[in-house]
């Protein structure tokens, strides 16, 4: 199974950036969980972050082909991106949409995520535990989806 996982706007700057709202994990923690994880489990994973919505738009389009599944947090561009759903929609890879904080006990503007209309399921309020569950997620689907095709 090959994992992209995408990361968009100021996860850069986790550990930095508003400790009270995303905790002190800095991204290089978060890419080593998630590269512990995908290690245990078996997962050849790619892990990219970019501040910039085209170039996750061009990230989302080379995964066509090259990525199993996509594991997502469009940060920001969560709640203002269509450029990000239709890339999404586009590649039509199963995809899992997290994020950190709970967005839903947050400012009305973070209720609504166009990703999550690609998602085949979000993980939110619980940190980086949140991405462990989104790429066991994904693997448990990949390999039901495998079953049931043989
Ligand atoms: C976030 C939530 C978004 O609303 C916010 O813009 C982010 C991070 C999260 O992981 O909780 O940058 O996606």
């Amino acid at each position: 199974m090959k994992l992209s996982v995408i990361n968009g706007p100021n996860l850069n700057m986790l550990g930095i950036r508003e400790p009270d709202v995303y905790g002190k994990v800095t991204y290089a923690d978060l890419v080593s969980y998630i590269e512990e994880v995908c290690e245990r489990e078996g997962i050849e994973v790619d892990i990219f972050q970019s501040n910039h919505e085209g170039v996750l738009v061009d990230k989302i389009q080379s995964c066509y082909h090259n990525a199993d599944a996509i594991l997502i947090n469009p940060a920001a561009y969560t709640h203002t991106s269509i450029a990000i759903l239709d890339a999404l929609k586009a590649v039509d890879i199963p995809t899992v949409e997290v994020h950190l904080s709970d967005i839903y006990q947050r400012e009305a503007f973070r209720h609504c995520s166009y990703a999550g209309m690609a998602a085949l399921k979000t993980f939110y309020g619980e940190g980086i535990v949140g991405y462990e569950k989104g790429i066991c997620y994904l693997k448990e689907y990949l390999a039901k989806k495998n079953k049931r095709r043989k």
